[in-house]
Order: C-alpha cells, then structure tokens, then sequence
C-alpha cells in the first residue's frame, strides 16, 4: 500500500481502492489530496489491468467534505483548481467507481456519489449537502443530479435546510445500493464480480449508461463552478467558515 498527501492506494487483484486517510480531521480533503485522487483516477483509467475503483475512507468515516481550512486559505480561482479537477475525473471516469462509505458523508462525500456507479453504505451513514448553510452552492452536478434522482420538492427541502439524512432515506432514494455491515467489503465482492467481465463490455456499458447527460452535466458543473467560486469569497461564507472556526475552539 502507498500513501501519498492522506491518499492510501491499495491494488487487490485487479481493483484499486483509494482511500481517503485523514482521520484525525474526519477525512476532510485538502488540495493535495485532490490531486492525488485526480492522479490515480488517471492513472486507473489508462492501466489495463485495473477494471474497478474502490472509493471510501478510513477511520470509521467516508468524508466530512472539503478541507473548510482550504475553503477560507486557498479558494478555488478557476476551473483548474485541484476540486473542480478531481471533480472532471470523476464525471469522466470510464471505469466502474464503487463507493464504500460509513460515517460521515458531507458535502462532497454525498454529491460524489452521484457519480458512482454502485453505492455501498453501513446503517449509521449520515449523508449532507450543507452547502447554504456554508454560504455555498451545490457542486459537482448535484444540483442537476439530485433533483433527477429525488424529484425536485425533495431535493430543494435538503438542499435549502441542509439537513443530513441516513442510510435508509439514502436507500429509499436510490443513491445507494445496499445498506450493509461492511460496506468495504461489500464493494470488493461486487468488484470482484465486476472484475470478472469482458472489460470492453463493462466500459461500453458504463459509458452508454451515463451517455445521454454527459454533456448537460458538464455544463452544470461549469456554471455551479462559477457560482461557488463566487461565493467561496462571499461575506456569507467567511462568516459560515468562521463559526466553523470559532465552534473547534480554533
Ligand atoms: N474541514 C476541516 N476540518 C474538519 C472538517 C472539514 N470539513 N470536518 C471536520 N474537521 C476537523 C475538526 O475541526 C476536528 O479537528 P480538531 O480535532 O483539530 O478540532 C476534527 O476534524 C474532528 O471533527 P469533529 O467535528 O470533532 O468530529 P465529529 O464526529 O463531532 O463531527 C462532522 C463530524 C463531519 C459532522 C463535523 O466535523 C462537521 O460537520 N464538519 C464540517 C463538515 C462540512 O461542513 N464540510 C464542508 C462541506 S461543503
């Protein structure tokens, strides 16, 4: 196993598990780990003998979203910024992502999984989008996705309240495939099943699945971009970013 910027990468057989290994912070991601992610995903897609992603995190917890002191120190100033870039990888990923996540889900620990081809989550996930509360926007296409999945009047009540919601909901939703003990676990066998397929036929059938909003995603993506970088230096959000701040005691 590797692990570089908080990022662990573990090869088992011919899946890749990418970690998140921050936690001591929760998994929250900084730059660096952005980047990481956006590498190895690159770097997935190009190698033959890898079929799968594992994505999920360590320490009894998937993510608690962006690194909020990335948020106030480094504020993304355009499309290349390492979240809006590890964001393109994921949207383009042409290899199945499966998702193994527990604990927390927060902010892009949930919209990433709208990119996910399978979701895997243990009974005590609680999954978040607080980003009105952080003075924000919705990213990574959710604000088209989670309508699309949820309806529209379920999806503005999360999105402008904020509030999280668990696995159930998430199951009943269909953002997620299985409530299980092991979610990591879960994922492996399911890869492992994938793995096992005319790797063509995996990529073709992924690619026609996600074929008919690729590019309607992409424009979303753009324009969410543009609003949250926006409002990243927004009075709103420094005073969200502060609280944060002030309620560790920081
Ligand atoms: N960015 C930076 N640091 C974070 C973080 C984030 N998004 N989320 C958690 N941390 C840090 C905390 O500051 C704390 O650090 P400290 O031990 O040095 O004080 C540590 O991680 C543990 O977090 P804590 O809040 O004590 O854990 P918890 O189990 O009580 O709560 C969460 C977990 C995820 C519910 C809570 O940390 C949280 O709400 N985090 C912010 C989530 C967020 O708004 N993300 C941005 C989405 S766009």
């Amino acid at each position: 196993m590797t692990d570089l910027s908080n990022i662990s990468r573990e090869r088992q057989g011919n899946i890749l598990v990418l970690t998140l290994d921050r936690p001591a912070k929760k998994n929250a991601i900084t730059s660096a780990m952005y980047q990481e992610l956006t590498a190895a995903l690159s770097e997935a897609a190009g190698d033959f003998e890898i079929r799968s992603v594992v994505l999920t995190g360590a320490g009894g917890t998937f993510t608690a979203g962006n690194d909020i002191f990335d948020f106030m120190n480094e504020p993304a100033k355009d499309e290349s910024a390492p979240g809006f870039q590890f964001l393109a990888a994921l949207h383009n990923f042409p290899k199945p992502l499966i998702a193994a996540v527990q604990g927390s889900a927060v902010g892009i620990g949930t919209t990433a999984l709208l990119h996910c081809d399978l979701v895997y989550a243990a009974l005590d996930t609680q999954f978040q989008m607080p980003f009105v509360n952080l003075g924000l926007v919705p990213e990574a296409g959710s604000s088209l996705l989670f309508p699309r999945l949820v309806g529209h009047a379920k999806a503005s009540e999360i999105f402008l309240t904020g509030r999280s919601f668990g696995a159930q909901e998430a199951l009943d939703m269909g953002l997620i495939n299985q409530i299980t003990d092991s979610p990591l676990e879960t994922a492996i066998k399911v890869a492992t099943v994938i793995g096992d397929q005319p790797p063509t036929s995996v990529i073709n059938t992924k690619a026609l699945l996600k074929s008919k909003d690729h590019l309607a995603i992409e424009q979303v993506m753009a324009v969410e971009g543009e609003l949250f970088r926006i409002a990243l230096e927004s009075e709103e959000a420094q005073i969200a970013f502060m609280k944060f701040l002030e309620k560790k005691g920081k």
